[in-house]
């Protein structure tokens, strides 16, 4: 069935509202906190919560007025119900469900990182199942995706996430919070080979990931000094490589048809790359969305929203907004 959707995101920093129908993005709203947090350097829940109450109800009538819709025009209602900072989440929720309530329309709960997963199906058709490599500030996912509403997990990070690696080299080049797409550019002006960088776990059997270890070694360079140029490309290049290894055995293992990037990090040309020739090797398309599409938005939730709705999932209004979700607990009953 064709509804239109209205997505509201608001799990870490970024306050976003999008709307979607029938494949289509009719508005794209979303407003970055970066301001208010950068000189605590990094993500204050409290700051973060109360960000997110004054600018979310402005973003639904501006995403409304981009759409040329009403309320009334709105079938379903979704917003991001975790994995994230609960105090923001609250903040998405209610008013998704306040909206939903009022309009006398339906609200759909959405899994932050199904949203992230199911982003790329709207810019191309993908044959199922994919190996998705999610890859955000907190995240760092290898998922079979079988079908919408089935998830297996497959690798994780042991320890820092990676784009969580990338936020803190970046710090330690001096650039605020958030600066993975500051490294990139940095190191798009660097010698990748300058420092020879660990590779962690990249000749392991299984398909975790660990990135602390490479944090460290680029410390201690930056401690002993170098190009931040270098550097950034060093550790980049370290970083891709590993993530392009392991999605190689993945690829292998798990028999997926293509292969999808999703989460801030697949807006990274250079992983993005590596990917596009794992997949040309193991014989299979690499897809990811456009890059404004793979960082948190609200479009992905009001698309996830209407993948779930349409494969039959009701999470209805009594729904507890959760710090931790796990994909594998998704289930489309
Ligand atoms: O998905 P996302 O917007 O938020 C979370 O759910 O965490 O991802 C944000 C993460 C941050 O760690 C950010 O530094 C990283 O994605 N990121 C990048 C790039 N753009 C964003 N990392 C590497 N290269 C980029 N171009
Ligand atoms: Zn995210």
């Amino acid at each position: 069935m064709q509804v239109i959707t209205l997505g509201i995101e608001s799990s870490c920093d970024d306050t976003a509202v999008g709307i979607a129908g029938g494949g289509k993005i009719l508005a794209h709203r979303a407003l970055t906190q970066t301001g208010a947090h950068e000189c605590y350097g990094g993500v204050v829940p409290e700051i973060a919560s109360r960000a997110h109450l004054s600018a979310a109800d402005k973003l639904v009538e501006e995403a409304l007025a981009d759409a040329g819709l009403k309320l009334s025009d709105i079938d379903l209602f979704a917003a991001g119900a975790g994995p994230g900072l609960i105090g923001g989440v609250v903040v998405g929720l209610s008013l998704a469900q306040s909206l939903a309530f009022a309009a006398g329309k339906n609200f759909v709960a959405v899994n932050h990182l199904e949203a992230h997963a199911l982003m790329p199906t709207m810019f191309a058709e993908i044959p199922y199942p994919y190996l998705l490599f999610l890859a955000s500030g907190g995240h760092t996912q290898l998922v079979k995706v079988n079908r919408v509403g089935d998830y297996e997990l497959l690798g994780t990070t042991l320890d820092d996430a990676c784009g969580e690696c990338f936020d803190k080299v970046a710090k330690l080049l001096g650039f605020s919070y958030m600066g993975g797409r500051e490294v990139e550019r940095l190191a798009g002006g660097g010698n990748p080979r300058a420092f020879d960088f660990p590779r962690p776990l990249i000749n392991s059997h299984g398909l975790d990931f660990s990135f602390s270890g490479l944090k460290t070694a680029v410390r201690l360079q930056v401690e002993k000094g170098g190009s931040p140029e270098d550097i950034a490309a060093s550790f980049q290049a370290a970083a891709v490589e590993v993530i392009g290894a392991k999605v190689r055995k993945a690829l292998t293992e798990s028999g997926a048809k293509a292969l999808v990037a999703s989460g801030g990090v697949a807006s990274n040309m250079a992983l993005r790359s590596e990917l596009t020739r794992a997949a040309t090797e193991a014989g299979v398309e690499f897809f990811a969305a456009p890059p404004k599409y793979c960082v948190d938005n609200g479009v992905m939730i009001a698309h996830a929203a209407e993948l779930a709705w349409n494969a039959g999932r009701r999470t209805g209004m009594g729904v507890n907004p959760r710090p931790r979700w796990p994909l594998s607990e998704l289930r489309n009953d």
